[in-house]
């Protein structure tokens, strides 16, 4: 089921230009790795273990994906928790040379995460804050390429508003469970259809909702 929920969403991806059937990467990435098998083995090991409103597995791998697939180097994750999402990003960022800033406000999930970081291999892809993003986030320098917004919903639009002038043409904004019909996510949703150059599309694979906003221009 999976399979074939990842199958249309390649289709998908493809057919909107998040993805290029031309890029030997996207269409067949290898995992062979030293390192891959470290992270596989992590993420094996904390499968089920996960329990700090992490993202699904499924949503970990598009994230990876979309950053291999489009060769994205400059990464901004806000909402670290203990560090699923991350892994996911890092590990694709592993593969194309890049690194991650990540954000957290909560002393105890950072901790765990940076310890997670160094479990599977990744810390060297991954720049771990303890900070509140409202504070943060305005004055990153960036640029950025991709951008995972997965912390205070109420917020999302500000994140948005802050960062995606600082995104460079081609890069993408990505944000999750914008499934959940709160104030915050509305406003986010729609604020994200009146922004000029930017395509967005929403992946349901896990039922949570992940927006995936591209810049198509300057
Ligand atoms: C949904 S969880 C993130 C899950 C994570 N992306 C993963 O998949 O492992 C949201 C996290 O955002 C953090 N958060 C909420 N408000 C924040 C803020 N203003 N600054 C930084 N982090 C914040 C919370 O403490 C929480 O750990």
């Amino acid at each position: 089921m999976v399979t074939l929920m990842r199958k249309l969403w390649f289709g998908a991806a493809l057919a909107i230009g998040l993805v290029s059937a031309n890029d030997p990467q996207a269409a067949e990435p290898r995992y062979s790795s030293e390192l891959d098998r470290r992270v596989e083995k992590f993420l094996g090991a904390h499968r089920s273990r996960w329990r700090d409103m992490n993202v699904p597995e499924v949503d970990g791998r598009t994230l990876r994906d979309l950053i291999v697939a489009k060769n994205f180097t400059r990464a901004l994750e806000v909402g670290t928790s203990t560090g699923h999402s991350a892994i996911w990003i890092a590990w694709g960022l592993s593969k194309t040379g890049g690194r991650l800033t990540t954000i957290e406000i909560d002393p105890d999930r950072h901790r765990v995460a940076v310890a997670n970081f160094e479990e599977a291999g990744l810390s060297d892809y991954i720049d771990a804050r303890l900070a509140n993003a409202h504070e943060l986030v305005p004055r990153l320098a960036g640029p950025f390429d991709f951008v995972f917004s997965d912390a205070d919903k109420s917020w999302y639009k500000n994140y948005f508003t802050a960062i995606w002038p600082r995104i460079t043409a081609g890069g993408c904004f990505t944000a999750h469970n914008v499934s959940m019909r709160t104030g915050g996510i509305e406003e986010f949703l729609q604020h994200l259809k009146t922004v000029p150059n930017a395509r967005t599309s929403i992946d349901q694979q896990s039922g949570a909702g992940l927006s995936i906003t591209c810049k198509t221009g300057s």
